[in-house]
């Protein structure tokens, strides 16, 4: 692979978007690799959690421009239903993705972190979606994702301003979980993604789906929802473990 870089450390995967002269940009040819990535790691099924980064000062500074600028109507229909493909499989994968934000996170890259379903950021971030001073808008699901997660208010000042924002102003929103100093940031990463691996593959999944789906329904739909999903665990060998080591007061074997 020449742009994503794969690598396991305390048997934890870590994805690097590896384009550091374009401050990993995210060209055509990058998301197409990325979703190579994806698609062997839903086929495979080893992983229960997945950190993701960039190399270098950026995480992702967004979708490569030199090659947008080449673009007509169709050409950009096409390039935003592949980002919009790629980070769908990544938001429904049977993993839990946490982005790690080293750097510049802007446009596509903030697009790409929001599509994860965790977000640490290192303090020497700067996230935003200036596409609005380019002359265009968010392509790969800032304007849908952010107003989700943050709310319609404050994703219009992100929208509409095109501002960069530093990692502690971004957490303040809510768009990033937590802010470490970057030295810091893989461990925490690391440490969070550990505890997530130490749980059940079948409750992890089981939550996520259930949060997912449930953005899409009202209250009353949603916990209908949980309902079926929580009853599904009952009788399962991972919650007869799981509530079997409390009683015995020792660790379950997940
Ligand atoms: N696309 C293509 N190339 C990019 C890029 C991008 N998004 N961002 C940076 N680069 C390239 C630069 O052109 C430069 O290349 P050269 O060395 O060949 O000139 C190299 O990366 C290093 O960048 P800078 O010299 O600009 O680095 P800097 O530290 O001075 O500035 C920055 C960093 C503020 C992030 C600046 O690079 C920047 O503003 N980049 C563009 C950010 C942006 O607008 N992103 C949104 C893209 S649109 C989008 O993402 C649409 C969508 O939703 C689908």
């Amino acid at each position: 692979m020449k742009y994503i870089k794969q690598e396991l450390t305390e048997g934890i995967l870590t994805i690097t978007i590896q384009r550091p002269e374009a401050l990993n940009a995210l060209s055509a040819e990058v998301l197409r690799e990325l979703e190579e990535v994806l698609d062997s790691l839903s086929k495979s099924s080893e992983h229960k959690v997945v950190l993701i980064t960039g190399d270098g000062k950026a995480f992702v500074a967004g979708a490569d421009i030199a090659s947008m600028s080449t673009y007509n109507e169709k050409a950009a229909l096409e390039f935003s239903q592949l980002g919009h493909r790629v980070f769908e499989k990544l938001e429904n994968a049977d993993y839990i993705s946490i982005a790690l934000v080293n750097g510049f996170s802007l446009g596509g890259g903030l697009e790409l972190a929001l599509a994860c379903d965790i977000r640490y950021a290192s303090t020497k971030a700067k996230l935003g979606l200036p596409e609005v001073s380019l002359g265009l808008i968010p392509g790969f699901g800032g304007t849908q994702r952010l107003a989700r997660l943050i709310g319609v208010g404050a994703a219009s000042e992100w929208v509409y301003s095109g501002e960069m924002f530093t990692a502690e102003q971004a957490k303040s929103f809510g768009v990033v979980n937590q802010v470490y100093e970057p030295e810091d940031l893989l461990k925490e990463g690391l440490r969070l993604a550990a505890s997530i691996n130490s749980r059940g593959r079948l409750a992890l999944m089981t939550a996520k789906k259930t949060i997912r789906s449930g953005l899409n329904h009202t209250l009353s739909e949603g916990l209908r929802l949980e309902e079926q999903k929580f009853s599904s665990l009952f009788g399962k060998d991972e919650s007869k473990e799981g509530m079997g080591a409390f009683l015995e007061k020792r660790k379950p074997q997940f």
